[in-house]
């Protein structure tokens, strides 16, 4: 199932990251992708909202992992720096992947064979100055739940 919206400023893509958190499950897991600057960090500090995150949600560029703790933990990775599919091993996202936390990725495309769980894929495109399409897409029945949600509530 695949879901398109558009938002016209940053703070409806952080109002949409904000309603997909609240829908989330323990141990959900979302990949997020789009170019350097689309907004996916926007999004991600909204799903930390929605997940009841109340520390500053800012970006893993240079740590790798930010976890924070909200309803449940939520671990915040951005893989742009990351050169090779073993220093993932060694970040212990494996643990998170299969833990009971909620794992959003920024970046996951660059290591497309390694990221086989079901999840949200969430993709971010720039459509000018402050317009981003987000597409949504979702297979497995977990997701493809949290989307009908998302389109019922809107
Ligand atoms: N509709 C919008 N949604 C999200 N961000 C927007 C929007 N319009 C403008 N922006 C701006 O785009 C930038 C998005 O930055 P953000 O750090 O979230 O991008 P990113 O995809 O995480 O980049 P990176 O690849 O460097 O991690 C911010 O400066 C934000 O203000
Ligand atoms: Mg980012």
């Amino acid at each position: 199932m695949e879901q398109i919206i558009e938002t016209v400023h940053e703070g409806e893509t952080e109002a949409l990251g904000q309603t997909v958190g609240r829908l989330l499950f323990p141990g959900a897991i979302i990949l997020l992708d789009g170019d350097l600057g689309a907004g996916k960090t926007v999004f991600a500090r909204g799903v930390g909202r929605g997940l009841d995150v109340l520390a500053p949600i800012t970006s893993p560029t240079f740590t790798l992992l930010n976890a924070h703790q909200g309803r449940v933990p939520f671990y915040h990775f951005d893989l742009y720096r990351l050169e090779h599919e073993e220093e993932l091993f060694e970040l212990g996202i494996e643990e998170c992947l299969d833990g009971d936390g909620v794992s959003l990725v920024e970046w996951a495309s660059k290591f497309p064979s390694y990221f086989t769980w079901p999840a949200l894929t969430v993709t971010i495109r720039s459509r000018g100055d402050t317009t981003r399409q987000l597409e949504l897409y979702a297979e497995s029945k977990h997701y493809v739940q949290i989307l009908q949600a998302l389109i019922m509530g809107r």
